[in-house]
């Protein structure tokens, strides 16, 4: 079953950091692909900004190099790509200077929607929004898109809202967490919210707990110099995690609509409980065979930044009380996997005897890879032998349902850029919401820093450090296989 397509109105959209690795890797090849599926419309505008002196017709020929590379397929070769180069420019710009400003606004059309990506240093976010401002850019009818980190800490996130604000509306800023835009988180909502069956038992009354789990088999080379001043904290858990758990956690909002969601979001965020360091496990791989230890990585043989993260924490609101929430995230694990479980209680008797074993529905949203959910229920084992008890999974794997056309998924970045343009800001964080993320995660850091906690070693390939398997097993909990 395709996708219906809905083409957005004309735009122009002018990326900063045209030149940079995001541009390269996202936001141009996702454009393409939008482009092929006909949403992006002929008369759109896509213009580059940077510091490099290029040509139109560089800057051309590097986003044909970065769609070859990172969006591939059939359509580079039958035109499709050409015809897409014709929306592309590129505008030499000095972020900190008044150089190339006129020449962009020149290139814009009145009559089109004016989106501006941030896709630079955050240092860098007051000088651009500034001139926007300055040169008549920041209208009604623009907007912009920054990307994270937004902010190091609550003080830094409050700094950089406030220096936007004196540009821009809340209504006009677009803070992007790419999580939001992935197809099952937001199928999480419909499933949450469209049907009547989950709804009842989604709270700590039938809920044991729930797992949220996003492993990466990949380390930080390359990004050392950025992650070793972040951490899994700040760089997953502090948004992405965070956000899983708002929408795995939130009242169903009156609409769905931007701010009614982010309300609810933001009162999941504010009731978390602060942490203790108990509830809390960090590691950092170590070196494997013929691999760099994460130490290695980012060259500091003392570093004691983590690597990966585990951590149960508690809502105090009526739907959860009692209810722990388990949250890992981990580089160099042992397969790239990312999934949401809930774990529903035992039945209350079990009239098979305790020979039967015990038996649980388990609710698991697949993140990626196989995206999918599947809901864990208890039949009678096939054949003759008397009544015993069998887990099996009713699946719903968006592959096998749809086909070949799943594949055609768009990816979270061309999602969420589509949404810019049409102007629905229901995927993005706002102001307050990343605010509040911050003033949870600062006294968990700053706890870390003045104990000096050294993170623990574990191997690269496995499922992180023992510790957090003891973190569930103290609750007579277990964490479910990290499997694709
Ligand atoms: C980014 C983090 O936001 O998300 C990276 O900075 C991480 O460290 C990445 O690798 C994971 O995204 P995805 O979509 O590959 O799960």
């Amino acid at each position: 079953m395709p996708s219906r397509v809905i083409p957005v109105d004309p735009f122009d959209l002018v990326i900063f950091g045209g030149t940079g690795d995001l541009a390269r890797r996202k936001i141009l090849p996702g454009l393409f692909r939008r482009f092929c599926a006909g949403q992006v419309r002929k008369d759109a505008q896509i213009i580059g900004a940077a510091r490099s002196d290029m040509t139109d017709a560089e800057y051309r020929a590097l986003v044909a190099e970065a769609v070859r590379e990172f969006a591939g397929g059939r359509a580079c070769e039958d035109g499709t790509l050409d015809e897409f180069l014709t929306c592309i420019g590129y505008e030499k710009v000095d972020a900190k200077g008044e150089g190339g400003w006129r020449e962009l606004c020149a290139r814009l059309k009145d009559d089109h929607v004016h989106a501006f990506y941030f896709s630079v240093a955050p240092g860098l976010f007051g000088d651009i929004a500034e001139r926007l401002r300055h040169f008549g850019l920041a209208h009604e009818d623009s907007r912009i898109v920054v990307e994270k980190p937004f902010g190091h800490d609550l003080g830094s996130a409050r700094a950089l809202n406030a220096t936007l604000a004196q540009h821009f509306d809340e209504t006009q800023i677009y803070r992007i967490d790419h999580y939001l835009g992935k197809e099952t988180v937001q199928n999480l909502m419909a499933v949450r919210f469209g049907n009547m069956l989950f709804e009842p038992l989604w709270n700590a009354q039938y809920v044991d707990h729930i797992q949220i789990t996003v492993a990466e088999t990949v380390g930080v080379g390359g990004r050392g110099g950025y992650y070793d001043k972040s951490g899994a904290m700040r760089d997953m858990v502090q948004n992405h995690l965070m956000q899983l758990l708002c929408l795995i956690a939130m009242e169903p909002p009156a609409r769905f609509e931007p701010d009614a969601v982010r309300d609810e979001k933001l009162k999941v965020i504010r009731a978390l409980d602060p942490m203790t360091p108990h509830q809390i496990v960090r590691g950092q791989y170590d070196a494997g065979i013929g691999e760099p230890s994460y130490r290695d990585d980012v060259d500091d043989a003392r570093s004691k930044t983590e690597s990966f993260i585990a951590l149960k924490c508690h809502l105090s609101n009526w739907r959860w009380a009692g209810t722990p929430f388990y949250l890992r995230t981990g580089k160099k694990l042992r397969d790239r996997a990312s999934e949401i479980a809930v774990v529903f209680k035992d039945a209350p008797h079990s009239i098979f005897g305790s020979e039967a074993g015990r038996h649980r529905n388990i609710l698991t949203i697949r993140l990626q890879p196989n995206e999918g959910m599947e809901l864990g229920v208890t039949i009678k084992e096939p054949g003759p032998g008397g009544m015993r008890l069998m887990d099996v999974p009713l699946d719903m794997s968006f592959a096998e349902e749809f086909g070949p056309e799943a594949e055609e998924v768009p990816d979270a970045y061309e999602r969420l850029i589509m949404d810019v343009i049409r102007g629905n800001q229901t995927l993005f964080m706002r102001g307050d919401e990343v605010e509040a993320a911050w003033a949870w995660t600062d006294p968990v850091i700053a706890g870390w820093e003045a104990r000096s906690d050294v993170p623990k070693p574990y191997d690269p390939g496995s499922s992180g450090p023992d510790d957090a398997l003891m973190l569930m097993h103290r609750d007579g909990r277990k964490w479910r296989e990290i499997r694709p």
